[in-house]
């Protein structure tokens, strides 16, 4: 009888603790994701997120149907731990489709001697293709300005031909400000993930507006960046595209900033940075360069601060460098320049609040197509060598 007691005493224990077991990890999800960064000929990263702590890892299959599980680590300790996960694969065949799904390993107790997991999450697979050595066309949209609107963002995104897309660029002012993590996700990536962003990659362009709040500080830990910084280039196809940083728009000095800004020295910094891209060899071999940059860089009265600053300084660069096309924001107009009205010898393209560019290059020319958040074309524009 007492043995029977203490059986049907452990048994009640046992139902218990998987009761409250499963419930825990009936809670463990994926919050936020996935997203794909930094995609190039032989890599990916990535990023998603969970509730609860957890291990990323991702399950790859290649096109002949084997599989690889990536996890990755730093300094001899395997990547995990947190709620915001960054996955980077590397050692991939240019032009190929992979499928990959995710994984995520719920940690419940992490100290020196003892480590608990709980839940194992695997994602429904998904696709990515790696960047080709050499292609004769891209195609890729832009969009700018939403400042948190993301509605207009998926309204467009209904009539965006996602399929078709090599790639996706947000050039700034995405949010008003960073304070909280949760902002970003609410302003863009949440309708990016769901539309487009775990089969196609962004590149995201820092506005002004990005700097701003506490977050902005680490604006870095959500994307993964070429060489980690916000200026930088690539090549896709018949273009090569330089990526801005503008910073701030108004003087270093300004009361908004409370003596925490230093984006002149910034800008200087990123100047040497160009003046070495402008005489690399990607860049003078392309058919065309494509500049990407949140604030316009033109010759005009009245402009403020960061756009006189790039203007002076960055305008002669690129004006020498012969570059085919710039593609702006921040203004919150559709604006079009002739290549001889901007001062620079380049057309520049301002795209307003509430449009988007879609924009197909091909060795004889590039053509953007303005379009409005029903779909339908506001401009057309063709750049031709
Ligand atoms: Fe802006």
């Amino acid at each position: 009888m007492k043995r029977a007691c203490i059986l049907l005493f452990l048994s009640v224990l046992l139902a218990i603790r998987s009761f409250s077991q499963g419930i825990d990890n009936d809670n463990f999800v994926v919050t936020h994701g996935p997203w794909l960064q930094n995609l190039g000929t032989s890599g990916v990263t990535i990023i998603w997120t969970t509730n609860k702590p957890a291990v990323p890892g991702v399950m790859l299959t290649m096109p002949d149907g084997k599989t690889r599980f990536i996890r990755n680590s730093h300094d001899g300790i395997v990547d995990g731990g947190g709620t915001l996960h960054k996955v980077r694969i590397e050692g991939l065949v240019p032009s190929t489709s992979y499928k990959y799904s995710l994984t995520s390993v719920q940690i419940l107790k992490y100290q020196a001697y003892k480590i608990y997991y709980g839940d194992t999450l695997r994602g429904k697979q998904i696709s990515f293709t790696t960047m080709p050595l050499q292609s004769e066309k891209v195609t890729f949209t832009v969009f700018n300005d939403v400042h948190e609107l993301s509605g207009k963002m998926a309204s467009y995104l209904k009539h965006n031909d996602i399929s078709a897309q090599d790639f996706y660029i947000f050039n700034g002012d995405m949010m008003d400000w960073l304070q909280e993590p949760e902002e970003m996700y609410l302003a863009f990536i949440d309708t990016a993930s769901y539309y487009f962003a775990g089969t196609k990659p962004f590149f995201y362009v820092r506005g002004n507006h990005e700097t701003r709040g506490y977050a902005a500080r680490e604006l870095k830990k959500w994307f993964d960046y070429r060489d980690d910084r916000f200026y930088y280039s690539f090549t896709y196809g018949p273009c090569h595209f330089i990526i801005l940083d503008c910073g701030e728009d108004k003087p270093d000095k300004d009361k908004a900033y409370y003596s925490l800004a230093d984006y002149d020295a910034y800008r200087l910094k990123e100047l040497e940075w160009l003046k070495e891209e402008v005489e690399s060899i990607p860049f003078n071999r392309a058919k065309f360069r494509i500049v990407i940059v949140h604030q316009p860089i033109l010759k005009a009265e009245n402009q403020n601060h960061a756009m006189t600053f790039l203007s002076e300084h960055y305008g002669p660069v690129l004006k020498e460098a012969k570059v085919d096309l710039m593609i702006s924001a921040h203004i919150h107009r559709n604006a079009y320049y002739e290549k001889d009205k901007t001062g620079y010898d380049y057309p520049l393209l301002v795209n307003s609040n509430n449009s988007f560019v879609e924009v197909v290059a091909d060795l004889s020319h590039i053509k953007a197509v303005v379009k409005d958040v029903d779909g339908k074309i506001i401009a057309e524009y063709e750049i031709k060598k």
